[in-house]
C-alpha cells in the first residue's frame, strides 16, 4: 500500500510516444495502403480531401520509417525506459479487410521493435492511433458497421501473435472519446451536410468498446502477463462559479470522456449514459452476448493523455469567449495562462485528473501523453533554448509526483512527441513538443536533420535520477 511516499518507483516506464501517421511518412511504401490520415492534409477536425491534390504532410512526416535507428538511438541517449508507437493499420491490411497480412508491413515493426530491444526500451503499443484503413470508410462506412470489430480482432491477433515474445504492453484505441469529436478520424464517419449523427457515434463507440474486449481477449490468451490499457483524452473540468449549476455542467461534461473508460474499465454501460440514450431516443444495436463480452474483459490499466484543463459555465455571457484545445473548446479560465496554441496550461489539473481517475478505477494510470506544443528557435549557433518546453514539462512532473505521494499508482510517463512530428489538430510541423529538432517545415522543406535542444539534456537527466529533484 502507497503510504504517502513522493517517490517515482523502480522501474518507473519513462520515456515518449508518438504516432505511425504523424512520423513515419513512407506512404506508399512496401505495400502500405491509404488511411484516413493520408487524405486529411488539414488534421483530424477538418473534413476529408479526398482529391490528394493539396500537399499533406503526413505522406512524408519525419520519415521515421527509414531513419527510425538513428532516431530510436538518440531516445536511448536520453536514457528512454519505454517508447510508445502506434501501428499503421494499413502496413498490415492495406485495405483493412484482407485475410492475410502484409509482411513487409510486418517485418518493419519487428525491425523496429528489435532496434527498441537493443537499448532496453520497453515498446508499448498502440493498436490503432487516429487512423484507419481508407478502404474501411469506402466500403464498409466506418466503425458503424459491425464488421469492423472483426476485422480489428484480426490486426489485434496479428500483431499479439507476432510481437507476443518482444511487446508487453498494449493500448486498443488512442483517445477512444476522438470519436464525438473527430467522428472521421475517430471512426472513419462521414455524414451528410457534416451533420453529426450522434446515433451512429455510439453505435461505433459500441463496436470499438467490443473490439477492445475482444483484443483484451485474445492478448490475454496469446502473452498472458500482457497489459493492455485503454487511452482516453483526459479532462478535468472545472465550474466556472460555485454556482450549482455550473458544477453539475462541469460534471455533466467529463462523464462525456469518462463514459469510455467507464465501459472499458468497468465492463458496463454506465446509468447516466443509458438515461442520455432514452431521452435522444438513441438506441444501439447490441448482439446476444456484448454485455457478457464487456463485462468479461476489462482493460488492465488506464491510459491517457493530459494536455490542459476545462472549464464550464452555463452563463451566456461566457460562451462566446472559448479557448482552444485539440479536440473541443471550453471557457477561458482566468487563473491560467495557455500556450500559443490557446491551450491552458494547467499542471495541477494532472494531479487532480490522476486522483480522479485513480478513485473511479482503482486500477493503474499510464500517463501516456503530455507536453508543449511550441514555435522553435534555433539560434545562430545552431542551438535550440526551449526553456519554456522545460518549464512545462517540469511543473507537471513535479504535480505527476505529488500524486503518487497522495497514493495514485502511476506505471510511467510517455511524454508526447519526443522527437518533432506532424501535429494531429493542425497538420503542420510548425507546432513541435520535441527534445529533438526536425529539420523540415510545415511545408514540407528542409534537410530533415535532427538537432538535440536544451530540454534533450534536462530530460535525460530526469530518467537518470528517476524524477528524484522533483
Ligand atoms: C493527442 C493525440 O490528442 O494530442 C496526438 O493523441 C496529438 O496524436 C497530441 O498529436 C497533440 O496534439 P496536436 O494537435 O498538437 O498534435
Amino acid at each position: 500500500m502507497n503510504t504517502n511516499t513522493r517517490k517515482f518507483p523502480e522501474g518507473f516506464l519513462w520515456g515518449g510516444a508518438v504516432a505511425a501517421n504523424q512520423l513515419e511518412g513512407a506512404y506508399q511504401e512496401d505495400g502500405k495502403g491509404l488511411s484516413t490520415a493520408d487524405v486529411s492534409p488539414n488534421g483530424i477536425m477538418s473534413p476529408p480531401d479526398y482529391s490528394m491534390e493539396n500537399f499533406n504532410l503526413y505522406h512524408d512526416a519525419i520519415d521515421f520509417y527509414h531513419k527510425y535507428k538513428e532516431d530510436i538511438a538518440l531516445f536511448a541517449e536520453m536514457g528512454f525506459k519505454a517508447f510508445r508507437f502506434s501501428i499503421s493499420w494499413t502496413r498490415l491490411f492495406p485495405n483493412g479487410d484482407e485475410v492475410e497480412p502484409n509482411e513487409k508491413g510486418l517485418q518493419f515493426y519487428d525491425n523496429m521493435i528489435d532496434e527498441l530491444l537493443k537499448y532496453n526500451i520497453e515498446p508499448v503499443l498502440t493498436i490503432s492511433h487516429y487512423e484507419m484503413p481508407l478502404g474501411l470508410v469506402k466500403n464498409y462506412g466506418g466503425w458503424k458497421n459491425r464488421k469492423l470489430v472483426e476485422f480489428y480482432e484480426r490486426l489485434a491477433k496479428t500483431i499479439f501473435t507476432r510481437f507476443k515474445d518482444k511487446v508487453k504492453y498494449y493500448m486498443t484505441f488512442n483517445e477512444i472519446n476522438v470519436l464525438l469529436h473527430a467522428p472521421f478520424t475517430g471512426g472513419g464517419l462521414e455524414f451528410e451536410n457534416g451533420q453529426k449523427n450522434e446515433h451512429d457515434i455510439y453505435q461505433a463507440a459500441h463496436h470499438q468498446f467490443l473490439a477492445s474486449a475482444l483484443a483484451v481477449k485474445a492478448g490475454h490468451e496469446i502473452i498472458p502477463g500482457s497489459q493492455i490499457g485503454c487511452m482516453i483524452a483526459s479532462m478535468v473540468t472545472y465550474p466556472y462559479t460555485s454556482k450549482p449549476e455550473d458544477m453539475f455542467a462541469a460534471l455533466t461534461q467529463d462523464r462525456k470522456t469518462l463514459f469510455f473508460s467507464d465501459v472499458q474499465s468497468r465492463g458496463k454501460y454506465p446509468t447516466y449514459m443509458l438515461n442520455y440514450f432514452k431521452d435522444k431516443d438513441i438506441h444501439i444495436e447490441m448482439a446476444d452476448g456484448d454485455l457478457e463480452l464487456l463485462q468479461k474483459h476489462t482493460v488492465d490499466y488506464i491510459g491517457f493523455s493530459y494536455y490542459m484543463s476545462f472549464v464550464a459555465s452555463t452563463a451566456p455571457e461566457h460562451q462566446d469567449e472559448k479557448t482552444a484545445g485539440n479536440l473541443f473548446a471550453g471557457v477561458k479560465n482566468p487563473y491560467l495562462k495557455a500556450s500559443e496554441w490557446g491551450w491552458q496550461i494547467d499542471p495541477v489539473g494532472l494531479r487532480t485528473v490522476c486522483n480522479q481517475l485513480y478513485d473511479r478505477y482503482q486500477k493503474p494510470l499510464f500517463i501516456v501523453e503530455n507536453g508543449l506544443g511550441a514555435v522553435d528557435k534555433v539560434e545562430e549557433d545552431g542551438s535550440i533554448q526551449d526553456d519554456y518546453r522545460i518549464e512545462y514539462l517540469d511543473a507537471h512532473i513535479r504535480e505527476m509526483k505529488n500524486a503518487i505521494g497522495d497514493g495514485v499508482e502511476i506505471m510511467g510517463y510517455t511524454s508526447w512527441g519526443p522527437i518533432d512530428l506532424v501535429s494531429a489538430s493542425t497538420a503542420e510541423l510548425r507546432k513541435r513538443y520535441g527534445f529533438i529538432y526536425v529539420d523540415r517545415d510545415s511545408e514540407g522543406k528542409g534537410t530533415n536533420k535532427r538537432y538535440k535542444k536544451k530540454s534533450f539534456n534536462w530530460y535525460k537527466d530526469v530518467i537518470s535520477t528517476n524524477g528524484e529533484d522533483f
